[in-house]
Parts: C-alpha cells; structure tokens; sequence
C-alpha cells in the first residue's frame, strides 16, 4: 500500500494505530496532524512518565523481570539520544509518544510494544504538560525575582530621591524614587504568586486515566504521582484527559507578568527620553539607529512591551481553543501546546533582559529633584495645612486652587511662592512651618508605612525582600 498524495507519510507499522486501516493517511492529512516538531520538547517528561509506566506494568505483573528491565535499558537508551542530540525523528513519526514507541522497539525489540498497555496518548500528553508547566513555573518564578531584585537594588540607593509622582501623566505629588520603583516590584511580586497557584493546580496526575474512562489493568494513579514527584492525583479520568485550565491559568499569570512588564517598559522608554530624561538605560541594553548617528534607543523596554501582545495573544488562543470542546479530549487539543511553549520562550527572553535593564539604569537625581519641585504639586499639601487649621476641605480646595491660578497667570507655580507670600494668600497658615512648599519636606511629612518617606520605603524594601525569600523557600529553580 503506498501513500495517497505525495511527500512524508507514515507506513502502518510506524503509526500506533494503522491496525482498522486499509488506506494509508493522506499526505496533506499527516502534515496537519503531525505534532513532532512541536511537542518533542517534551522529552524529558514523556520518558521520565514511561519509567514510571513501566515500572507501574512490571508490578502490576504485565511486564516479567527481563521485558522491564530491556524497556528500561531501552528508555535510558533513548535518552542518552536525546541529551547527545542524537535522536532522529522520521516522518512516520505522528508525535512524541509514537516517536519514542518506535524507537524502544527499534533498540528492545518485542518487548517494547508491551509498554503502551495501561496508557493512552490522552492521559500522557495531559501528563506531560502538567510537569512542563510546574517545571517553567518555577522557573519562571527565579526569572521575575531578578528583575524585582534589580527594582529593589535601584530602589535601595534612591529611596530617598525626591521625583515627581504622576496621575493622568500629569505632575500630581512629589514621591521617592525609592518609592517609584518598588511599586513595580509589588505588582511582580503578586504575579510570583500566580505562577506558584498555576503550578500548584498543575501539579496532579493524570496517568491512570487511560483514554478517558480508566483502565481495567489494575495500575495505581497515587503510585505514578510518587514516581514523578508529583503532589496530587487527578479526581476524574474524563476532566483529567479533557482539563487544560491548568495551562489557562498558568498562561493567565504569564500574561497578567507581561502587562506588568510592558507598563514599566513603558516607564524606562518615557524615562529615557530627552523629555523627561530623568534615566538613561545602560549601553549594553541600549541599540543605535542604522541612520541617525546620536540615536540611543532603549530597545529592551520597547521590545519587551511589544513582546507582551504575543503573551496575551496566547492566553487568548487557548482559551479560545477551549471554549465549545465536548468532553473529553479533542483532538483540538494538539493546539494547546503552542502557546504554552511560546510564552515560556518569551518570558525566558524577556525577563533577564529586563532585569539587565533595570540594573543599568541611571537616574539623575537633579532632574527628577527639579520636576518635582515644579508643577504646583504640593497644592494638595496646602489645602491639607488650611484643613489642619480648621479650614473645611471643601473650602481650603477652592482658595488654594485660586493661588494656583494667581500664579499661573503670572507663569509661576505654587512652589515659586515664598512663605510670606503664602501666608498673606492664606492669613490661617500664619506660624505654620516654613517647609511648606518644599518637596523633600513633604515627602518626610508623610507618615503612611505605604508613603513614599524614606523610612517607609526602607520598611518596604524589608517586607519585599522578606515576601520573597520567605515565598522561595529557597525552592525557586534558578534561571535555565
Ligand atoms: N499528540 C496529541 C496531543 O498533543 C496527543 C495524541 C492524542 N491523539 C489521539 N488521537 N488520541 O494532544
């Protein structure tokens, strides 16, 4: 029987299921359906399961001593293949597991055909998956703590900077640098924490479950967890082979990261400009332009907030895949694996070069200081002086709005005013301190552990880094 259609194809003896066939596939159906070239980078996991299985065969006495240990033999085979880089793909192979079936019985012969007894493709790719993501998760995890430790780094030697704090991007109140910055590596440190719930609800297994309704071989689930040091079981064999929320969830937290990272990205670009120039961003993660000699662009930052439309587009072309599958599984499914991967790859890119970026950073302390010296931005402290000499709110808003305008007319702000001059605006701040209008005042006069007051900062700064390594446990896998 030859290949209808022309091109790679699969002879029978090389698909695991060409047994009710008389026809070969057709070529263009094989390419469609054949998932090697995506899901072979799950090898580790896929042999690490079959260890497991056959070790599950050999108690459960499917496998006699000597078929287990060629299997075994032959399963180390295959991955000192893998590692050496020396393992071959042909084109009848369909996807891993077929890869790696056919190669046990190229190396064990006979006795490798026995090892698919008791396990379906649906419950092992489910298996598969499920490890790979608590593996990146973690992974993942040690990536983001070094761009929060850049963030804390920089926050450490600026806590005490004076910078303008923006809302509608518009001048609103003087904060710290120090401040600034960690708040970047709070909203980090909550997207660690979803990495850690993604992996956790991954972290069960599905081996057991066969092709959807369990096995009448006698093999025990909790015995397959112990092997592969995974937490849990799964509860349901139909939701095992059917339930990709795991990667939705795990693809919600890497989405959920970019948007963090893409918003400080989005910082750095705005930092670096000539406009603000409140940072350069060091040259090594900085580029130039092919034509205009003086360009230095920061790059990193504008690539890492593009990088996050392709994260969301992830999340999104999953949960799409999703939505509308009956139960169980669906060869849709295939589909699933694509943009784990790629937001893994993303993630590994972009959250060194990030961290790179932060760390490179340097801010001029001058500049930021005169910004937000500027801008009228301690009107709200004003008002709040009016109100602590029993001025109503209310009131105390509208006269010192009224100064502003005054000294707008006059293209002036607020801080151009001596205290003499505010004091006969408002007669009720008379003996009040001669600081008023001084931003590095204002700052310290904030009392709030939250605030931006370098003491608070500091304080901060601890929480943050007991948060984290308290989280870690020292479990977090350094970056690969
Ligand atoms: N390669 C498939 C996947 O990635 C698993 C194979 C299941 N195929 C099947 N015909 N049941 O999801």
């Amino acid at each position: 029987m030859s290949p209808a259609g022309s091109g790679e194809s699969a002879s029978a003896e090389g698909r695991l299921w060409g047994g009710r066939f008389t026809q070969e596939p057709h070529q263009a159906a094989w390419a469609l359906g054949r998932g090697v070239d995506v899901d072979r980078r799950l090898w580790r996991e896929d042999l690490a399961g079959s260890r497991a299985h056959a070790d599950e065969l050999h108690r459960i006495g499917v496998l006699d001593a000597g078929d287990h240990a060629a299997i075994r033999q032959g399963l180390d085979a295959i991955e000192a293949e893998f590692t050496g880089g020396a393992f071959v793909f042909l084109p009848g192979d369909e996807d891993l597991h077929t890869a790696i079936e056919r190669r046990l019985l190229e190396v064990c012969g006979e006795a490798g055909g026995r090892l698919r007894a008791g396990r379906s493709r649906n419950d092992q790719i489910a298996s598969d998956l499920r490890r790979h993501v608590v593996a990146a998760s973690r992974r993942l995890v040690a990536g983001v703590r070094a761009v929060q430790r850049a963030l804390a780094d920089q926050a450490e030697s600026t806590l005490d900077w004076i910078a303008p704090g923006y809302t509608h991007l518009q001048r609103a109140q003087p904060v710290t640098l120090g401040h600034h910055l960690l708040a970047h590596a709070w909203a980090l440190e909550r997207d660690t924490g979803r990495l850690r719930d993604a992996a956790g609800r991954a972290d069960a297994e599905p081996l057991g479950s066969g092709a959807l309704a369990g096995l009448t071989l006698d093999v025990d689930p909790a015995r397959y967890a112990v092997a592969l040091g995974v937490s849990d079981v799964t509860p349901n064999s139909m939701d095992a082979v059917a339930d990709r929320d795991f990667a939705v969830e795990f693809l919600s937290a890497c989405a959920l990261l970019g948007v963090h990272l893409s918003r400080l990205g989005e910082e750095i670009v705005l930092w670096s400009s000539t406009e603000f120039a409140w940072a350069r961003v060091g040259e090594a993660y900085s580029t130039g332009s092919s034509i205009m000699p003086q360009k230095r662009n920061p790059d990193v930052a504008e690539l890492v907030r593009g990088k996050t439309g392709r994260l969301i587009g992830d999340l999104v072309a999953l949960l799409v895949t999703l939505k509308g599958l009956p139960l169980t599984y669906n060869r849709d499914l295939q589909e699933d694996k694509p943009p784990v991967f790629d937001a893994i790859d993303t993630l590994d890119l972009v959250l060194p070069a990030m961290a790179g970026t932060v760390a490179s950073l340097r801010f001029d302390r001058e500049r930021l200081q005169t910004a937000a010296a500027g801008g009228s931005s301690l009107a709200t402290d004003v008002a709040e002086a009016l109100v602590r000499r029993g001025v109503p709110f209310r009131q105390a808003h509208e006269r010192v709005g009224a100064l502003v305008r005054d000294c707008e007319r006059r293209g002036a702000d607020l801080e151009d005013l001596d205290h003499a001059a505010v004091v006969a605006a408002l007669p009720e701040l008379a003996g009040v301190a001669g600081d008023l209008l001084d931003p590095a005042a204002a700052v310290a006069r904030r009392k709030a552990i939250s605030g931006p007051a370098a003491h608070a900062v500091r304080r901060q700064l601890a929480t943050l880094r007991r948060t984290a390594d308290h989280a870690s446990g020292g479990a977090d896998a350094p970056p690969e």
